[in-house]
């Protein structure tokens, strides 16, 4: 299944996996890589484009990050953007300064319609900025063809060797024809034809798996998020009765969600997947006892985890595959990069797979980003409540009641967080929250309700809008909707006397509060 590639070069901006999705949105299939990648694994790769992204450096720095110049040379199209602009400018013999002051947000952009990259975008329209340097004088050859008021060089071209270079931000959305210009420079520049659909994908994958696993048997861990039913079930239409799905119920799932999944997967469901439910709930409640540390929790949760897969896997017996929902940004954010520190441990890629005995593991959504493992769900006639689930943390309620975890504690978040998500439902919001949860807050304070007085905890609302789960900016949910959640859930739910709304962004905060 060779593909036309195009290569996104990552330079650490916080828009990077943004640029890949909307080359793959011009049906153009790409990867990410990091800048310190070989340039000789560049051209075994043979991509049609190459992508220079954005990024936190200053690129006339010593020891500043880098490529190799002869990048230039390979006759490759490059399209630098912002960070990837000024190097190329700057490696290419042109001048890079740091500006009086950091230009942010919307301006005013003019460009030159005869650029192939300005193909179809009019003359004035209104594009995202973000950078602190500028380039104060183009690389020899090149011409400038887009500026605004602040920027003398907000676009610059050399045809002649297809080196693009954009100060802006094509792939936000504030940026009015940003998809228009990274469309022209992958179909028209590139030359791409578009070769990277979701519909033909099903139908490859489910092939290709056929031809790897003949007759073999496989495994899945089920977890009922997007990324692991959507994998189970394409296995399923692919060999049907070879595959056994474990779901571990580890007691840190939301109001009634083991009993949905199985509902869904189980053997009343739609789909031949021998769904096996263990429900391991008290195992972890006793594991969990006395732990209060985050990382120390999801240590426990996952290691408890694999304890519990790994006993099944047993009763089931020697496996050929193990299927894991690993999608792309997990790979990328696990390594690829390689230059951010670790904030939380969240990732499972190669996790798991030490502790069954297993040939080979297989991945079929590792190359899709979320939204397209979404239409492969949909594809695959998954519901569509399953299917535009908002994420779950793999340690579930573990990392949403701070501080020590208990069974009472789990109730009352998994009480509160049900009314929430109904009073969400109920104003017609759930569409346009990326994230929302309740979360137990480890204070207790005191209330009155009737004429006693009360000691009891206080229950945290979060709600987010973000486009990749990096940064966060907490949802503006109307008054009026707040304060029905809050007083049902101090009315319904015992030992809660005071609800919160937190609406820190990240950064400074997480989404989770642990
Ligand atoms: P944070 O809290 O880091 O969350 O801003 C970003 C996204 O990741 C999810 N999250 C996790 N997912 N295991 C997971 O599988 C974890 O330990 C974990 N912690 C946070 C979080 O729900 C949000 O979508």
């Amino acid at each position: 299944m060779k593909k036309e590639l195009v290569v996104v070069i990552d330079f650490g901006g916080q828009y990077n996996q943004l640029v890949a999705r909307r080359v793959r949105e011009c049906n153009v299939y790409c990867e990410i890589y990091s800048y310190k990648v070989d340039l000789e694994k560049i051209k075994a790769m043979n991509p049609k484009g190459i992508i220079l992204t954005g990024g936190p450096d200053s690129c006339y720095r010593e020891g500043a990050a880098t490529c190799d110049p002869a990048l230039f040379e390979l006759g490759i199209p490059v399209l630098g953007l912002c960070y990837g602009a000024q190097l190329m400018n700057h490696v290419l013999g042109g001048q890079v300064k740091r500006a009086t002051v950091r230009e942010y947000g919307k301006a005013e952009l003019k460009v030159n319609t005869s650029s192939p990259l300005f193909e179809g975008v009019p003359e004035e329209s209104v594009c995202w900025m973000s950078h602190f340097d500028y380039i104060a004088r183009i690389a020899p050859g090149f011409e400038i063809v887009a500026t605004t008021k602040d920027c003398p060089v907000a676009a610059d071209q050399c045809v002649e060797k297809k080196l693009y270079g954009i100060q802006f931000h094509p792939e936000v959305l504030h940026t009015q024809y940003g998809a228009k210009m990274l469309y022209n420079f992958v179909r028209n520049i590139c030359g791409c034809k578009g070769d990277w659909r979701m519909d033909a994908f099903v139908e490859e994958q489910v092939k290709a798996i056929r031809e790897k696993v003949g007759t073999g048997k496989v495994l899945c861990a089920l977890s009922g998020g997007v990324d692991s039913s959507v994998a189970a079930v394409l296995l399923s239409k692919a060999i049907g009765n070879q595959l056994t799905c474990v779901f571990v119920d580890h007691g840190l799932l939301r109001k009634n969600e083991g009993d949905e999944v199985e509902a869904i997967f189980g053997s009343e469901g739609n789909y031949e997947l021998n769904f096996i439910r263990v429900n391991a709930q008290q195992r972890f409640y006793v594991k969990l006892a006395g732990a209060s540390e985050p990382e120390t929790k999801r240590k426990i949760i996952g290691e408890e985890f694999i304890r519990v897969f790994e006993e099944e896997a047993k009763k089931i017996g020697a496996v050929d595959f193990l299927v894991q929902g690993t999608i792309y940004p997990d790979i990328v954010e696990s390594g690829l990069g390689g230059e951010s520190a670790v904030i939380k441990s969240h990732h499972n890629v190669g996790g798991l797979p030490d502790c069954v005995e297993f040939k080979e593991i297989i991945e079929p959504l590792r190359d899709l980003f979320k939204d397209e493992v979404r239409q492969v769900g949909l594809e695959l006639g998954i519901p569509e409540t399953l299917v535009f689930r908002q994420p779950f943390p793999g340690p579930g309620l573990g990392v949403r009641i701070v501080g020590e975890v208990t069974e009472e504690k789990v109730r009352i978040v998994q009480e509160a967080d049900a009314i929430y998500r109904e009073e969400i439902a109920n104003a017609g919001l759930e569409r346009s929250i990326n994230q929302y949860f309740a979360a137990l807050t480890n204070m207790r304070s005191v209330g009155v309700m009737g004429d006693e007085r009360t000691y009891d905890y206080a229950v945290a609302l979060r709600a987010v809008n973000t486009i990749d789960f990096m940064t966060a900016e907490a949802s503006e949910i109307p008054w009026p909707v707040l304060r029905k959640v809050t007083s049902r859930i101090i009315n319904e739910v015992g030992h809660v006397n005071r609800v919160l709304y937190d609406i820190t962004s990240k950064p400074p905060g997480t989404i989770e509060l642990e």
